[in-house]
């Protein structure tokens, strides 16, 4: 069984020096320019999304030898490939002959890889198998024939797929840091603490540039105002029926609508390379039945539910800075993909608890629908606001300030430091990553 996904690439990616980016970002401002200058844009691929590790899927998407999708990583399309000793590959997807896509969707249990062109073929580990009429190749081709070639670093951590196209960089363990904390808040909610990847892979394009998700998605201050319309009408129908406050979707409506006061007593956790997550912010994702099934799972498994399924102890949307988004309490990892400057795609992935009740999977499938996909009534405040911030900078260029609780910053030599949940700290902690990888060696 495997699972279908296929990713959006970004039109070019020139080999290209940064740009001035230090003259658009200051600890307290970013310029427009950010958002909308082509080689800008260019550059991020190549040195932010080039330098960091990415998320590019979960292990159980290939469960089987010759299980394979494809991806893409800083924009360069990847095939993910299972061999026959369990391990998984990922190549570039590009045929070392003349460059063919090797695959252009997911598929089940190939015996080979073979490309489409002209039918040269490669075992599952990527090493040369056959081609059509290798006699007229010269003697020292077929000495050494080629192989795929690799990603230039790979690692898992606990399921979770990364890959770097640079070789040189920070450890996966490193590059996580307190980031880790989310991840192990949802493998650790299966009683076997294993995460099966769900076929329901949805996705969204919006046109705006990709970090607008990031700095959205830790902003506890818009809830109240860009979802006010979805938390009242949540409110409405809870006072009016009030069994509907079990319903996933409804509970994330209405949490939109805290007053700030409530935000500001919460604690925002920043790790290094620009990560982030804030905490304890809604009540358990389960209705009672499901959430007791659930702790009878970790009991025939002879483990202790984890202290994230108890209400209020949830690790909420972790920012893996710059592709990945975990809300472990509905078992959700989104991953963002730029496209553009200003367009850019996000996948969801939903993943089901292994050796859990299937009914836990029933409140990820819900908050899917009601978050990510195109019936949202959440989701869709935010695209309009992107695209409407999208808009404005093509035309009105100029400074945006982010300086809010800018007294609580931490120093650059601290690996994590917790904030108030209200502050803009996680933005000027990603622009301090951004710039970095910007302004460091390319060898870096
Ligand atoms: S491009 Fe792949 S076999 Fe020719
Ligand atoms: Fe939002």
């Amino acid at each position: 069984m495997s699972s279908i996904m296929t990713q959006p690439e970004t039109a070019a990616c020139p080999a290209q020096p940064a740009v001035a980016a230090r003259t658009l970002v200051t600890r307290q401002a970013i310029h427009s320019a950010v958002y909308t200058d082509p080689g800008i844009f260019e550059a991020e691929m190549r040195h932010v999304f080039g330098k960091a590790w990415l998320l590019i899927g979960h292990e159980s998407q290939a469960p089987e030898a010759g299980d394979h999708f494809v991806t893409t990583a800083a924009g360069r399309p990847v095939l993910v490939v299972r061999d026959r000793s369990g391990k998984l590959h990922a190549f570039y997807n590009a045929c070392p002959h003349r460059g063919a896509r090797l695959r252009a969707q997911a598929g089940v249990g190939w015996p080979s890889i073979s490309c489409p062109y002209h039918g040269w073929t490669f075992q599952l580990d990527g090493a040369f198998l056959s081609l059509p009429a290798i006699d007229e190749y010269p003697e020292a081709f077929r000495a050494a024939p080629p192989r795929l070639r690799r990603l230039e670093a790979q690692e898992s951590y606990r399921g979770f797929l990364f890959v770097r196209t640079k070789a040189a960089g920070p450890s996966l363990e490193e590059f996580l840091g307190p980031i880790r904390d989310v991840i192990d808040d949802l493998v650790e909610r299966s009683p076997k603490h294993e995460l099966q990847c769900k076929p329901a892979i949805l996705r969204h394009r919006y046109r705006g540039n990709w970090k607008l998700t990031f700095e959205n998605l830790n902003d506890t201050i818009h809830a109240g105002f860009a979802h006010a319309v979805a938390a009242r009408i949540a409110s409405d129908l809870v006072a009016e029926t009030p069994e509907q406050g079990g319903d996933p979707l409804i509970g994330l409506m209405m949490a939109n609508g805290k007053p700030i006061s409530f935000f500001q007593g919460l604690r925002m956790t920043l790790g290094r390379y620009g990560h982030s997550y804030f905490e304890a912010h809604m009540p358990t994702a389960y209705p009672d039945e499901v959430a007791s099934a659930l702790a009878d799972s970790f009991t025939a498994n002879g483990r202790t539910p984890p202290r994230g399924l108890a209400a209020g102890n949830d690790k909420h949307l972790g920012l893996l800075y710059p592709n990945a988004v975990w809300h472990a309490r509905y078992q959700v990892v989104r991953m963002v993909y730029p496209i553009a400057p200003d367009e850019t795609e996000v996948v969801t992935l939903s993943f089901g608890l292994v050796g859990a009740p299937e009914s836990t999977y029933d409140s990820a499938r819900s908050y899917c629908n009601g978050s990510s996909s195109a019936m949202s009534p959440v989701i869709t405040d935010d695209l309009e606001i992107y695209e409407g911030i999208q808009a404005n900078y093509r035309h009105l260029t100029g400074w945006h300030p982010i300086t809010r609780g800018l007294d609580e910053d931490f120093s650059s030599d601290e690996s994590a430091r917790q904030v108030r949940a209200t502050s803009e700290a996680f933005i000027r902690n990603q622009y301090r990553t951004w710039l970095a990888y910007l302004e460091a060696p390319d060898h870096a």
